[in-house]
């Protein structure tokens, strides 16, 4: 059985590195033995004390973001679209239907251990509509609870819990990697403790939220906020703060000539390919604040592209495969420019094949219809079989073009040392070209 405790630390002060008295004083209010000499040193790492942090020193500002619901006014087709999108459902509040984890109930009946030491184990709790992490040390008898305030990710490659210390916003231990893998410890962490301290900074909001507001935005590395986090990857993210907009609207509401909102197909396709760049490339050094970059701008402005000096991309393992991308998948772009299909159109560019507003995934017969905007059946290689060393050729249209002109790779998802043989999600090569069967 595990109690929760209250919302905070159950049983010890929230620092690393207490004073000995200290934890004698605690260990005795917990009921252990309060004589033992030396009592194991603690393997649950906290953030620091609230008192202990330079409090944030902005104060909320008003770009101009309204939300979704209110596009929705006039949209509303639109909306009702995109809410199922990957993209609305990146974050959320962390409510039981937000997650398509599996959390136990009073029982330890869902747990991830360890693999270094199963002593040390995480139990994941449903309780009283909220989601919690409750780290065991059983070592020390150390424990730790903490209630998922965000749910990270739609669940594709996995779900990840962040929770809220004051203005401060941490990451919490574990993580939920989509099946076969299911719960581990959050990616990159040590094994060997339970981290309930990694803070979440506002690169990761720009790509998972709308809009937060850094509480310190002179530095880049920042994991406190100010003012309301707009959750969700939603429709201002791609066209802009919509206040303006919406205002003109309303007051005029027999106009059907757009106003001030970024018009995406009106971008040239550079500019256009940005928006989604943003957040799918590995987008380099911050040269500005999170949250800056607008629709319509040069991201470049923004963030360097690559680190000069930076390690180069991994190397193309020469069969015409991408190298394995990481969760972040961040090369979509740099694969889809080295096709022919980029190379030889002026126009080619994210949304040809993705329409940003409507849940398509895995939906094959659309994106076969994606090519033949372009390629016409009538002149596509005739449809054969295997023959001779050569791949099999199904151009009849029915079979999915993608599942040979865009084969899938593993992606490094829950890659963790002595776990290289765990299953991996596989995610789209962006390479569009000939390659051998599948
Ligand atoms: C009060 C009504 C109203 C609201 C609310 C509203 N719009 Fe619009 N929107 C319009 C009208 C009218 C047009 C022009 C006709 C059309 O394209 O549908 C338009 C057009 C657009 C266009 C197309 C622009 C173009 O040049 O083709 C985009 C993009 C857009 N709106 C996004 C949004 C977003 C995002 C929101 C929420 C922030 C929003 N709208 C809220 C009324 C509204
Ligand atoms: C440069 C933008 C960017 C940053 C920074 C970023 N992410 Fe992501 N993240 C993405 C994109 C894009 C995907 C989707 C990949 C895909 O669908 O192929 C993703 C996917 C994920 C997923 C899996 C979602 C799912 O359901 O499949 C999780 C979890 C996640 N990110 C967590 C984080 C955390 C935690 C951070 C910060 C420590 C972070 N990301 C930082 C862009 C970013
Ligand atoms: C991930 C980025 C993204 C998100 C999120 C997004 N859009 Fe768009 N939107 C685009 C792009 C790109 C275009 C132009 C290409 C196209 O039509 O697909 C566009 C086009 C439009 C248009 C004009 C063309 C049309 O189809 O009528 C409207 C109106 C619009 N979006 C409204 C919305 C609303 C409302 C939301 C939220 C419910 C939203 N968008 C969310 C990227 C996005
Ligand atoms: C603000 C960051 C951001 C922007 C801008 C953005 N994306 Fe994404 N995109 C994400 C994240 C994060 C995910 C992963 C969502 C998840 O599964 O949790 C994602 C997922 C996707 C997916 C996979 C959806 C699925 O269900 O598998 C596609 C396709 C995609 N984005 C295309 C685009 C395109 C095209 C654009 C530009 C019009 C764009 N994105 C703009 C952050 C962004
Ligand atoms: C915007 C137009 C456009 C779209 C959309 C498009 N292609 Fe292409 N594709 C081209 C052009 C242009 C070429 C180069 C033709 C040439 O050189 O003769 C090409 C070439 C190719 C080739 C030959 C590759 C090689 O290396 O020789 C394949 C295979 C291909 N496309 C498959 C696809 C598939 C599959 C899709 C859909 C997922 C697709 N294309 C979508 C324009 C497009
Ligand atoms: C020629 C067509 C085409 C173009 C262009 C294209 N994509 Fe895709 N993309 C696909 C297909 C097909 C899938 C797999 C869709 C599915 O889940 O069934 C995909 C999947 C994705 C995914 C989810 C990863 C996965 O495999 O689950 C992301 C993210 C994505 N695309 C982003 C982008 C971005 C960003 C761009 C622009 C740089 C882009 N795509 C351009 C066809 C395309
Ligand atoms: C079963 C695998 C398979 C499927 C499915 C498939 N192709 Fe191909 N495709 C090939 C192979 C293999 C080649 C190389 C041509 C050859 O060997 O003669 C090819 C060649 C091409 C080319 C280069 C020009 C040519 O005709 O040789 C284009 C363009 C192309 N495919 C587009 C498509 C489109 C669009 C679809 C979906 C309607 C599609 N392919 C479905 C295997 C496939």
């Amino acid at each position: 059985m595990v109690g929760l405790g209250n919302r905070t630390l159950v049983c010890r002060p929230a620092v690393t590195g207490v004073i000995a008295v200290a934890v004698a004083a605690v260990a005795a209010a917990c009921g252990h033995d309060a004589a033992r000499r030396d009592p194991p040193p603690t393997r649950i790492v906290l953030p620091p004390l609230l008192a202990a942090m330079p409090a944030p020193t902005a104060t909320p500002i008003d770009p101009g973001y309204v939300g979704p619901e209110v596009c929705g006014e006039c949209h509303e087709a639109k909306l009702a679209s995109a809410r199922k999108t990957s993209h609305f459902r990146t974050s959320r509040p962390a409510t039981p239907d937000a997650t398509t984890a599996p959390f136990g109930g009073d029982a330890e009946d869902v747990v991830v251990a360890s693999p270094v030491d199963p002593r040390l184990r995480i139990v994941l709790l449903a309780q009283d509509g909220g989601l919690w992490q409750v780290g065991l040390d059983g070592r020390s008898q150390e424990r730790v609870a903490r209630k998922a305030d965000v749910v990270f990710g739609s669940g594709k490659l996995g779900q990840t819990f962040l929770y809220w210390e004051g203005p401060f916003l941490y990451e919490l231990p574990a993580t939920y990697f989509a099946p076969p893998v299911g719960w581990r410890f959050s990616p990159g962490y040590h094994e060997d403790q339970l981290d309930f301290s990694r803070p979440v900074f506002g690169q990761c909001l720009e790509c998972h939220a709308l809009w937060a507001q850094p509480g310190r935005p002179d530095l880049v590395y920042e994991h406190s906020y100010v003012g309301e986090v707009r959750w969700g990857v939603t429709c201002e993210k791609c066209h802009g703060p919509g206040r303006d907009h919406v205002a003109w609207h309303r007051a005029h509401p027999d106009d059907t000539e757009p106003h001030a909102i970024v018009a995406p197909d009106d971008l040239s396709r550079e500019r256009r390919d940005d928006i989604c760049m943003l957040c799918h490339s590995d987008h380099g050094e911050e040269l500005q604040p999170a949250f800056s970059f607008r629709p319509g701008k040069v991201l470049r402005e923004f963030y360097s592209g690559p680190r000069p000096g930076a390690p180069p991309p991994p190397p193309d393992p020469g069969n015409g495969m991408a190298a394995m991308p990481d969760v972040h998948s961040n090369n979509q772009m740099d694969r889809l420019r080295q096709s022919a299909c980029y190379r030889g159109s002026a126009e080619l560019g994210c949304v040809s094949c993705h329409d940003p507003h409507t849940y398509e995934r895995g939906d094959a017969a659309t994106f076969n219809e994606r090519c033949m905007a372009c390629h016409d059946a009538a002149t596509l290689s005739p449809t054969r079989d295997a023959a001779a060393g050569r791949a099999a050729v199904r151009h009849d249209g029915a079979a999915p073009c993608v599942d040979c002109h865009m084969p899938r790779a593993r992606t490094e998802i829950a890659q963790r040392p002595g776990g290289e043989d765990e299953a991996r999600a596989m995610i789209r090569d962006h390479k569009i070209g000939i390659y051998p069967a599948p």
